[in-house]
């Protein structure tokens, strides 16, 4: 099994070349099955999650050529709807296959998620949305087995709970349903503003793009056409990442192909610790601060300050000057970090979904396991200042989501290599 032995201590310097987002690529691979003909998708990024799909997509009987960044798509070739257990049950992420197989096709049989180490995750509201269109729907022998033999039909879905995934699901169950659906109480992502604008294109009209009230006007079973190559926007919790890296190594670092948009919270949240930035249309640079504030974080849903920077924000927190609080309010288990930063030297303390984390005057290197894909980049962040050597093991959690780690920061300076044990 690899696993990264990090170097801490360095003072980093240089630019880091932010990727396309896995969040936002996995909702338009999905969507790709709405068309029966070749798409493109560049700025890709090259992790585990998105091989992963794409070879659902094969599975399934798409035609699929993908060279690191650019992917073509061709759907037409499409002859099962089963998603098997064996790649759901690596990325819970395959069920964004169930609103478009479906829509398209009419019936659809995805293997029910496994569990994941941040929480249960169910997936009710995805199937409540697309029942809400006309599917019927049961669970046989751990799969969802979804039908609607006349096709889907535009309806109002109300989410009493605001999900990313069901949000994304429910636009592509509509983009070729009979009618018009409302989706009320939408998540509000980024990665929703491109899979609506993708939809779009491709000539599903979606009406309120960027708001939590959206409309799609459905093709009525007729295939989308995406007839524009679709760019994915840059991942913004990989951006967040590197910023704290810069901000715990107490560095200069710019990162280039951002939408400082996107990174806000990420920014006003250092920037209340004491970090400082230079900001251009698509780059910023944190400087180096020679000491950190506290900081208090709740999590919520975009444009709020988002749960996939908790772990990260958790290990800049530990080498602070004051105390931190930072509460976990959109999964009920999103503190398996905590242990292992506890093991660098950090005092970290639970109480329920909030974490107490008080100022240590070092991190020291020690053994430590990735449990999950944040987690493990909370892990690195804390290694890169810990003094001595960090061994992090079960860092197939990391390639998941981040694009070339160990390169990107051995560029700007630090000492960390991939090993095999
Ligand atoms: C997406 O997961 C992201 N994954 C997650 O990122 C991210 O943490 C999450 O959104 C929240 O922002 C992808 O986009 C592939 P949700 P998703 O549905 O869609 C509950 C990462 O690190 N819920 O918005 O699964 C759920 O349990 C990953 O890149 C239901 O109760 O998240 C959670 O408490 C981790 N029923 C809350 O809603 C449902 O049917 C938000 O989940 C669906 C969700």
């Amino acid at each position: 099994m690899d696993f990264l032995e990090i170097e801490g201590g360095c003072k980093l310097n240089g630019n880091v070349t932010i990727s396309g987002a896995k969040n936002s690529a996995l909702a338009v691979i999905a969507a790709t099955i709405l068309s029966d003909k070749e798409v493109t998708l560049t700025n890709l990024p090259n992790v585990v999650d998105i091989r992963t799909l794409l070879k659902l997509l094969t599975m399934l009987g798409a035609k699929v050529e993908h060279n690191d960044t650019v992917a073509k798509i061709d759907c037409s070739t499409i002859s099962s709807t089963r998603a098997v257990y064996e790649i759901v049950a690596q990325m819970r992420a395959s069920i964004l296959v169930l609103g478009p197989l479906l829509s398209r096709f009419k019936h659809c049989e995805v293997s029910l998620p496994g569990g994941c180490a941040i929480g249960q995750r169910p997936i009710d509201l995805h199937i409540k949305a697309v029942e809400v269109l006309g599917a019927e729907v049961t669970l046989e022998q751990g799969y969802v087995v979804a039908k609607a033999e006349n096709g889907l039909k535009g309806n109002k879905i109300m989410f009493d709970k605001i999900t990313v995934g069901g949000t994304e699901n429910a636009l592509m169950a509509a983009a070729m349903a009979d009618g018009v659906t409302e989706i009320v109480n939408a998540a509000k992502e980024p990665e929703i503003v491109q899979l609506s604008e993708m939809l779009n294109m491709g000539g599903a009209k979606v009406e309120g793009i960027g708001t939590g009230r959206l409309k799609v006007h459905g093709t009525n079973g007729k295939p989308l056409d995406f007839s524009e190559p679709v760019e994915i926007i840059p991942d913004r919790i990989e951006a967040g990442t590197y910023l704290c890296v810069g901000a715990i190594t107490n560095s200069e670092i710019t990162l280039d192909k951002v939408n400082v948009e996107h990174i806000q919270t990420s920014i006003e949240k250092l920037e209340a610790m004491g970090c400082e930035f230079d900001i251009k249309n698509d780059s910023v640079t944190i400087k180096p601060v020679a000491e950190l504030k506290g900081v208090n974080i709740v999590t919520t849903e975009y444009p709020g300050f988002p749960t996939d920077m908790q772990a990260q924000f958790m290990a800049v927190a530990t080498l602070a000057s004051e105390d931190s609080l930072i509460e976990e309010r959109l999964f009920e288990n999103r503190f398996m970090h905590v242990s292992e930063l506890n093991r660098l030297g950090a005092d970290i303390w639970l109480k329920g979904n909030v974490a107490a984390v008080r100022p240590v005057k070092e991190l020291i290197g020690a053994e430590v396991m990735a449990t999950d894909l944040r987690a493990s980049s909370a892990l690195v962040i804390a290694a890169l200042a810990a003094k001595g050597t960090t061994k992090i093991r079960r860092i197939y959690h990391l390639d998941r989501g981040y694009d070339r780690l160990e390169e990107k920061l051995s560029n700007i300076g630090a000492k960390i290599v991939r090993k095999k044990s």
